[in-house]
């Protein structure tokens, strides 16, 4: 299906937008920045994942990436040209503690420093999330997230990069995706570390919530004007078919997909529907961590891809759902469908039935197959991408989602996790042969958008 250019609201402006809008894009560590083994980083459960031979599809490793590290200068001017006013980044956690006792490294320190000075001297206000997957692998090597006493490691790391940016940094996001930190690494087995067990995955994502309840009242106190959150990958999710079997089955998937999070996050502990379907796979849970992962937030973080269709599936355990591809929909190159409306369901939902505070979209993007044809990437697809889901989060706002802000998925091409270099989000194409940025129609549309032109 073609999205004709005549079906677009190209009516969407700016000023449809509060001026206090915060308009972002969104990257992480390991995707962009290379220099694996320079200022002293340490390895992170992705140089080894990706270093395992079929893990990742083009065989690649973030060991250079976008060469950010070096460029990041160059990145960040990109994002002031685009008349941006935020910048979503990650810290490389294996660049500031390269062991379980260490000190902290003084030279990766001083990186993140110099980023964020370089953000503030571009009008970019700094969004940092603390924990964007690369886990040190030696802390892998003790268990990683499964291991309770990776929490405390946490926690010592979230004090000492609130302490040293805190007086520049007031946006903090604890966790990116902690269904993918636990899911995709522990179930799947398609994310780093590569296990494909549930009860660990389940032990995996409690243990990342708590350390993201008892971080929040740690960056509190290191920085009294934090706004603080967390960023959920949530899914509106929808039935293959009207019949009674597959909407039972949507409730199901939704226990585990989103209500695992939100419901917990928000006080109401873990959905009884989810907990009966998993049953002894369920993770062990301690006096007060509850409690503790219900800490009040100031925000809540949504990163909106695609929604997710299921139907009954009786023999797959635990949820008896399974996700199916109707063919009819439009998609990007990726697979993932196009559907701006599930994100305006999704944002509405989430307003509606949680306490979030502020809700931001923290991530939202679309990969295609790009071009670089006579110095130039036509990416239209991606551009009409971006207008209509930027006139959902208007709609959203206007049906009542009390929507602050959005982060398009991502400045760059970047290391796409399994899919290594094949898949692009980029607003900026990367020549990965020269590492010349060329902004993309995309992102073109982005910076004429953003200037109200
Ligand atoms: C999200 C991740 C992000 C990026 C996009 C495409 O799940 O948070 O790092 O890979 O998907």
């Amino acid at each position: 299906m073609t999205m004709m250019l005549t079906d677009l609201p190209m009516a969407i402006q700016r000023s449809d937008f509060a001026g206090d809008f915060v308009w972002g894009v969104s990257t992480s560590s390991y995707q962009i920045e290379g220099a694996a083994a320079v200022d002293g980083r340490v390895p992170s459960i992705w140089d080894t994942f990706a270093a395992t031979p079929g893990k990742v599809r083009d065989g690649s490793t973030g060991a250079v990436a976008c060469d950010h590290y070096h460029r990041w200068e160059e990145d960040l001017d990109l994002a002031q040209s685009m008349g941006l006013n935020a910048y979503r980044f990650s810290i490389a956690w294996p660049r500031i503690f390269n062991g379980v006792d260490a000190e902290p490294n003084a030279k990766g320190l001083a990186f993140y420093s110099r980023l964020v000075d370089g953000m503030l001297a571009r009008g970019l206000q700094p969004w940092c999330t603390l924990y964007h997957w690369d886990l040190p692998q030696y802390i892998q090597d003790q268990g990683g997230w499964n291991n309770r006493a990776t929490v405390d490691l946490y926690l010592r790391y979230a004090d000492v990069m609130t302490r040293h940016l805190g007086d520049r940094v007031k946006h903090w996001i604890t966790h990116n995706e902690p269904w993918c930190t636990a899911m995709h690494g522990n179930w799947d087995g398609m994310h780093a570390p590569g296990n494909k067990s549930l009860p660990l995955a389940l032990q995996v994502c409690h243990n990342v919530l708590l350390s993201h309840g008892r971080a929040v009242p740690l960056i509190r106190a290191n920085v009294p004007d934090a706004k603080v959150g967390i960023a959920l990958s949530l899914h509106p999710v929808m039935p293959a078919s009207d019949s009674a079997t597959d909407r039972a089955a949507v409730s199901r998937h939704d226990a585990l997909r989103n209500r695992w999070f939100l419901d917990v996050l928000y006080g109401r502990g873990y959905p009884a529907e989810a907990l009966a379907l998993v049953g002894a796979d369920a993770p062990v849970v301690e006096p007060g961590d509850l409690e503790a992962i219900a800490v009040p937030c100031d925000f809540l973080g949504v990163n909106y891809y695609f929604p997710e269709v299921v139907r009954d599936a009786p023999d797959e355990y635990p949820l008896r759902a399974q996700i199916v591809f109707p063919p009819d929909r439009q998609r990007t190159d990726f697979g993932w469908e196009v559907a701006p409306d599930g994100m305006v369901t999704l944002l509405e939902r989430v307003a509606r039935d949680y306490p979030t505070g502020d809700l931001y979209v923290t991530e939202n993007g679309s990969s295609y197959d790009d071009h670089l044809e006579d110095g130039l990437v036509r990416d239209t697809a991606r551009r009409d991408y971006l207008i209509r889901h930027l006139a959902a989060v208007r709609d959203a706002i206007a049906g009542g989602g009390g929507i602050k802000g959005y982060f398009a998925w991502s400045l760059l091409d970047n290391f796409e996790w399994a899919e290594g270099y094949l898949r692009r989000f980029g607003l900026t194409y990367i020549d990965y042969e020269t590492q010349r940025r060329i902004v993309k129609q995309s992102g073109e549309w982005y910076s004429a958008f953003l200037r109200g032109a």
